[in-house]
């Protein structure tokens, strides 16, 4: 209850009897041990309440229609549901669920029909049904989860925040819902099959040449667990929705991202369990669950704070109805604002004509000397980076009029973590201040960030995520910053992540080819970097971009970092595109600076 005080504060929620309430649908959500609870903790807190009060309904009804003989139930559930109904009218419950939900429904001024839809679809649902097809199961769960959903969906656009869900990707918000469905259903196997349930579709159970009776009688193992590994794949391609989540407010497409990761757990789960499944529910572990909350937490955090803000809670009884939202409010305000064209560098130079297919497309650049030019000055050594920042500048300024299509600095390494405090302050400082917002913000110029946030103070994390959400539209030139980055931890999780795929069945290691492993990496759609350029004077990558970088032309200098400008960033290129690349062929029979061959194949060897 402690914990909770701050959330009720925020929710404006003070009466007793109203905590009560509240508090018996954290309980029951919280018991309930499923993902409802720990996703709820990833909304703003104003939101909260109202979310336990649905999701605790959800369970509360559920549980009246699996309560007692089989014809006891629909005349206890018409009674749970009657008794809200009135409720509702008089705007108060001696039941605690009831009164939180009946305080939610009016305070948010939320319409019943998404309730009402839930209840139906619960209810038909007590006497047991079977599902022919996959297209008559999907219906019945949309039912029940859309409407659940949809209730979530009004309270937000209470709250001022309207889903922006186009049509074209109304089918990739139902898969994915279906998604979550079945990992529900698969998880519920046995405690349904006990109530006499079956939800796998029959089609499903045909196939693996089962009958409903064999999963009662808990006997054909092996069919058993082709047709959940069967339902867990199909579940784990409808969860896979990149273009949903990017169509989503920041903010929720932190919360839908982690409740996928977690899906995906649960799945890991479900498939370990196999044939298991008849008899008990898998459990969540959690230390894995956690490792995705936290940082999901954070995240979340700092986008309903900055990126995705809501209005406070306040009582809606006495305003209008907010209208709902039309065709036009769901599409994302045209963007007013153009692209400034990037600043010609003081001496006037312009870039070197170089024809398209001779530049390369993502130059990789290590900013180094910038201890040394400040040190042969007399100066602090972060004097050095803050000059070295103008430098940045001036480049980005450079890739965007040559035309470059990908710039990735380093900027701070993992393994700058060694050096002194004020330092690494100085060097963070370079993404504190406004050295990036200036360079990026007002040119067409995507901003992406690569590196791990453990250890990164939370302003430059948020400042981060803020100018990748700020830019993510932007066509020009993509601007990778490596902020406390490292290769070896790169490819090391990415080995971790694919070993983790294999145990759980989703890969068979004889397929693991270089796509394979790059789909692992955490920026999968960054290209191979074709021009690696080192300043200062030392020549070594230190830790960037080992996997990127593997077939990259390397080009060093001996000007320090803060003393480059544009200027060098040309001379680099141009003398890139003298070059001859044959990426292991004969020189007569690749042409200079060509891609290299693609080795999609998972071939011996690979
Ligand atoms: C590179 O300059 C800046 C970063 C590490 C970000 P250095 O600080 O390494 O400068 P030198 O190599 O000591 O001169
Ligand atoms: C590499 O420079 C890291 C960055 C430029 C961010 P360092 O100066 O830290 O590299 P080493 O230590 O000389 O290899
Ligand atoms: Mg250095």
């Amino acid at each position: 209850m402690r914990r909770s005080r701050s959330v009720y504060r925020a929710a404006a929620i003070d009466e007793p009897r109203l905590v009560e309430g509240y508090e018996a649908c954290r309980r029951a959500i919280r018991r309930a041990g499923g993902t409802e609870y720990p996703t709820a903790r990833l909304m703003p807190p104003a939101l909260r309440p109202a979310l336990w009060a649905i999701y605790a309904t959800g369970r509360v009804i559920d549980d009246v229609a699996d309560t007692g003989d089989p014809s006891g139930r629909e005349a206890l559930f018409d009674a749970w549901t009657t008794a809200f109904d009135e409720d509702l009218r008089r705007g108060d419950s001696e039941d605690p669920v009831r009164r939180a939900l009946v305080h939610t429904m009016l305070t948010w001024d939320l319409p019943t029909d998404g309730l009402s839809a839930a209840f139906a679809a619960t209810r038909a649902d007590i006497a047991g049904r079977t599902h022919p097809t996959w297209k008559a199961w999907s219906t019945y769960s949309q039912a029940v989860n859309t409407s659940f959903f949809a209730q979530g969906a009004a309270l937000l656009a209470a709250a001022g925040l309207y889903l922006p869900l186009r049509l074209r990707y109304l089918d990739a918000a139902r898969q994915w819902v279906d998604a979550l469905s079945v990992i529900d259903n698969l998880e519920d196997l046995a405690e349904d099959l006990a109530q006499g349930r079956v939800t796998v579709p029959v089609e499903v159970l045909t196939d693996h040449g089962l009958t409903a009776a064999d999963l009662t009688g808990g006997t054909h193992d092996a069919p058993v667990e082709a047709m959940i590994g069967h339902l867990a794949a199909q579940a784990r391609l409808w969860l896979a929705q990149p273009d949903l989540f990017r169509e989503l407010p920041p903010a929720l497409a932190v919360v839908a991202r982690a409740v996928t990761d977690i899906g995906r757990l649960r799945l890991e789960r479900v498939e370990r369990a196999g044939a298991q499944l008849l008899h008990g529910k898998p459990r969540l572990p959690r230390l894995a669950s956690r490792r995705i909350l936290l940082p999901a937490r954070l995240k979340a955090h700092v986008a309903w704070r900055f990126l995705t803000p809501i209005g406070p809670a306040r009582s809606r009884r006495d305003t209008a109805t907010p209208h709902p939202p039309t065709l036009a409010a769901l599409l994302p305000a045209p963007r007013t604002e153009l692209p400034t064209p990037p600043r010609p560098h003081p001496s006037g130079a312009r870039p070197p004509s170089c024809p398209t297919r001779r530049l390369p497309r993502h130059v990789a650049v290590v900013m180094d000397g910038n201890g040394r030019w400040a040190t042969d000055r007399g100066l602090p050594r972060t004097e050095g980076h803050r000059a070295g920042g103008e430098s940045m500048r001036d480049v980005v300024h450079g890739a965007l009029e040559i035309g470059l299509r990908y710039l990735t600095l380093y900027a701070f390494s993992t393994e700058n973590w060694r050096r002194r405090p004020e330092e690494i302050d100085g060097l963070l400082a370079l993404v504190r201040e406004d050295m990036v917002d200036a360079a990026v913000l007002d040119h067409d110029v995507r901003f992406r960030w690569a590196g791990s946030a453990e250890g990164l103070p939370q302003d430059v994390l948020e400042r981060l995520v803020r100018l990748e959400h700020a830019t993510r539209d932007r066509t020009g030139l993509t601007l990778t910053l490596c902020v406390n980055y490292g290769g070896r931890i790169e490819l090391t999780q990415a080995a971790a992540s694919l070993a983790r795929a294999a145990v759980a069945g989703r890969i068979d290691p004889a397929h693991i080819c270089e796509r394979v492993f790059a789909a692992h990496l955490a920026l999968p759609d960054l290209p191979d970097v074709d021009l690696l350029w080192r300043t200062g004077g030392e020549q070594r990558t230190s830790n960037l971009l080992p996997w990127h970088a593997a077939y990259a032309e390397l080009h060093f200098s001996d000007t320090r970092w803060p003393d480059v400008d544009r200027r060098d960033l040309w001379r680099a290129i141009t003398a890139y595109a003298d070059r001859g690349r044959n990426f292991g062929a004969v020189p007569d029979s690749a042409a200079p600076a060509a891609g290299p061959p693609a080795h999609d194949a998972g071939a011996p060897g690979h």
